[in-house]
């Protein structure tokens, strides 16, 4: 049988919509509300995991809940997704980042709700003119006045470690602040998405650990049956996905695949392209082809290094104390007092 293999999509832009993904969306549904901007939430995971997937998923799920409140008012953008842009060695750029978030806001929608900041003509955002139109000023204005606009409810940023890794321990706090403030103003919940390193930055400040809330995205465990099974369960959608190429037999090697991707999603749907793009130049599928396609030890020990350290750091830090629940009763020694 042939596989389209011309397309870097090999599995048709397939979404698993796995346990663990599901119970990261669900989280974040649960703790995206009007007034929550007072802190940011941060999702961590290894590199792998699906980080980038589940992004735009939660916000495809946004832009679906608000159907109805859309049709109202087409104007409206309720979630966006958004990728920090990389900046190398020099310092983050928010000029580019806010452009970004522009790009997305200004769709030339029709049906404005506005004439102030939205054009009631083309619906398009009303942009300063001018000499300082692109000022880090003016740029800042208009994405605190869009994300108003558009009714905004959460703005997703993929990478977020980009946000703050070149930048100065002292310096960290002020990058926060300005997407705080950036959330206060607009109205916008943040979701700053990316790997065990953004934790590890977030951590070196009391200041900004105290605001963020830290959702862990986590790898399926091979010491956990229920992870075990989850992870099957993906490997099946996978099978079922090309049946024509692997028959029945992807399944048979659920644990070996577990064990090379490390429990990783992400990683084993790279996996499998590869495979499956292997099979087709080889015309055929075997284990001998599956086995090529594998991580090889040192990439899967490199990534499995930054797992353990990431989970290490996360897990103490997910852990909150409960205070002692009080039995409701005095204190014998009030009493005598
Ligand atoms: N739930 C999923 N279902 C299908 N494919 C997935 C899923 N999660 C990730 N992938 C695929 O795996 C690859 C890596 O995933 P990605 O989301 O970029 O991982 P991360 O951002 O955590 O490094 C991508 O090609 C993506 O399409
Ligand atoms: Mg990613």
């Amino acid at each position: 049988m042939t596989v389209d293999t011309t397309s870097a999509d090999l599995f048709n832009g397939m979404r698993i919509k796995h346990t663990r993904i599901a119970r990261v969306m669900d989280d974040l549904k649960t703790l995206i509300y009007p007034t929550s901007q007072d802190s940011i939430l941060l999702v961590c995971g290894p590199t792998g995991v699906g980080k980038t997937t589940l992004a735009r998923h939660v916000v495809d799920a946004g832009v679906q809940d608000a159907t109805r409140e859309m049709q109202r008012d087409a104007g409206l953008i309720p979630a966006v997704y958004v990728q920090a842009p990389s900046s190398g060695e020099s310092q983050f750029s928010w000029k580019l980042f806010y452009q970004r978030i522009l790009a997305q806001l200004d769709g030339g929608l029709p049906l404005p709700r506005h004439d102030f900041g939205v054009s009631a003509h083309t619906g398009r955002l009303v942009r300063p003119f001018g000499p300082s139109a692109n000022s880090l000023a003016a740029l800042r204005t208009a994405v605190e006045r869009a994300l108003r606009e558009r009714g905004t409810q959460f703005l997703v940023i993929d990478e977020a470690a980009h946000l703050i890794r070149q930048t100065r321990r002292n310096h960290l706090e002020i990058q926060l602040d300005t997407l705080k403030s950036l959330a206060n103003e607009s109205g916008t919940q943040m979701v700053l998405v990316g790997s065990y390193d953004l934790y590890a930055l977030m951590s070196l400040s009391g200041q900004l650990a105290r605001r963020t809330h830290v959702l862990h995205f986590e790898r399926y465990r091979q010491d956990v049956p229920e992870d075990i099974r989850a992870f099957q369960a993906c490997v099946q959608k996978f099978q079922d996905a090309l049946p024509g190429l692997w028959g029945q037999r992807l399944l048979t090697h659920a644990e070996a695949l577990q064990d090379n991707t490390l429990g990783c999603i992400g990683t084993l749907s790279s996996v499998l392209t590869r495979a499956a793009k292997l099979a087709q130049s080889r015309g055929g599928w075997s284990v001998d082809v599956l086995r090529e396609a594998l991580l090889t030890e040192a990439q899967r020990t490199k990534i499995l290094e930054e797992i353990l350290d990431g989970e290490a750091a996360i897990n103490p830090g997910l852990t909150r104390t409960m205070p002692k629940a009080s039995t409701g009763r005095r204190p014998e020694n009030r009493k005598a007092a």
